[in-house]
């Protein structure tokens, strides 16, 4: 008997080690040892057949032996469930890391560097001016004296009688003019600001003005400037006009469209059944301008454009709510 219960310990200390961390292994261990129709119980079965006086004896050897199982499993189930704990508190590096949403330029700010690109290449540097802006550099200068109709159509907003927001970017016009001689070809984009708020205008908005000035520099050069500037940003196949219209600063001055990028000119909400798109207002500089920075108009000529950026956005990438450029909804501005 005594042999057995040395066999039955050393099974427990065998199966132990070899079931270290297994859980399960411990407790099916645990059954097959201490269960009810285990080994240790298979042996206190046969104490019937021992004899009443070794009966005393045999009957503690057992009881001590499965005193001795008990505690043995025990340790080691309670070895087991910290060791486990300890491996879910390690830091595991081959776990993936969770990656940080990663920021990306504004879709407004994505057209405005494509414009910019395209007139870089063609040979316009990008200058940038002040959004508070004098009354001079908005309006004066550039042939609207203060009794001037035109600023009525504005909607400026005055930061003081002689102090605006500016309305459009054309002020860089005169700004660049004033520092520099010709020959001048610019490119200014930049926030513009008007009093007006419904569902197609922002108090906010953006535009880009180009300026070109030179010796014969003619009306003919801002049609294939600006030819060229729809063929890169819209593709070589959008067609173009250029249509009469009327600018204080530009004499003669046209309106752009392009042939309707949603509906390809057959007439849709969009272009209100036209076919065409207005994208920007453009002309040859008139000679008042011209006078007011100190050029001589006899020699040097010259043509400027303005643009919006958000119409430009808009048309590029297929969006048909202004409001969207505003609300900054990631939905949205993760698609860009
Ligand atoms: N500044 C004009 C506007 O905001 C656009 C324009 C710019 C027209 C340059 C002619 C020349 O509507």
């Amino acid at each position: 008997m005594e042999e057995a219960v040395r066999k039955l310990l050393d099974l427990a200390s065998k199966g132990i080690a070899e079931s270290r961390d297994d859980r399960r292994a411990l407790e099916q261990l645990k059954v097959r040892l201490l269960g009810r129709k285990g080994e240790l119980a298979a042996l206190f079965k046969n104490l019937g057949k021992v004899s009443e006086a070794d009966r005393p004896l045999v009957g503690k050897i057992l009881n001590d032996a499965k005193v001795s199982l008990e505690k043995m499993l025990a340790e080691a189930l309670e070895e087991s469930r910290e060791q486990s704990i300890r491996r879910r508190k390690r830091f595991d590096v081959t776990v993936p890391g969770r990656m940080p949403l990663r920021g990306r330029l504004h879709p407004i700010t994505q057209t405005a560097l494509e414009i910019s690109r395209i007139f870089n290449w063609l040979g316009f540097e990008t200058v940038e001016g002040p959004e508070v802006e004098l009354d001079y550099y908005n309006f004066e200068a550039l042939n609207m004296p203060k009794d001037h109709p035109a600023r009525d159509m504005q909607d400026t907003f005055y930061v003081s009688e002689d102090v605006v927001l500016r309305t459009h970017t054309s002020p860089l016009q005169v700004r660049v003019m004033e520092k520099r001689r010709p020959p001048i070809r610019v490119i200014a984009p930049g926030r513009t600001y008007r009093c007006d708020s419904d569902v197609t205008h922002t108090p906010m908005f953006h535009q880009v003005e180009g300026l070109m000035v030179g010796e014969d520099i003619s009306f003919g050069d801002l049609k294939g400037i600006l030819t060229i500037f729809v063929h890169q940003m819209f593709g070589p196949d959008v067609d173009l006009r250029f249509r009469p219209s009327f600018f204080p600063f530009t004499e003669p001055s046209a309106e752009v469209d392009i042939r309707c990028v949603m509906c390809r000119g057959g007439g849709c909400r969009v272009c209100s059944q036209t076919g065409w798109l207005e994208i920007l207002g453009s002309g040859m500089v008139d000679p008042e301008v011209f006078k007011m920075v100190g050029y001589d108009p006899e020699t040097v000529t010259g043509f400027a454009f303005g643009m919006g950026i958000e119409r430009i956005a808009m048309l590029k990438f297929g969006i048909d709510d202004l409001r969207l450029f505003f609300e900054n909804d990631l939905r949205f501005l993760m698609q860009f």
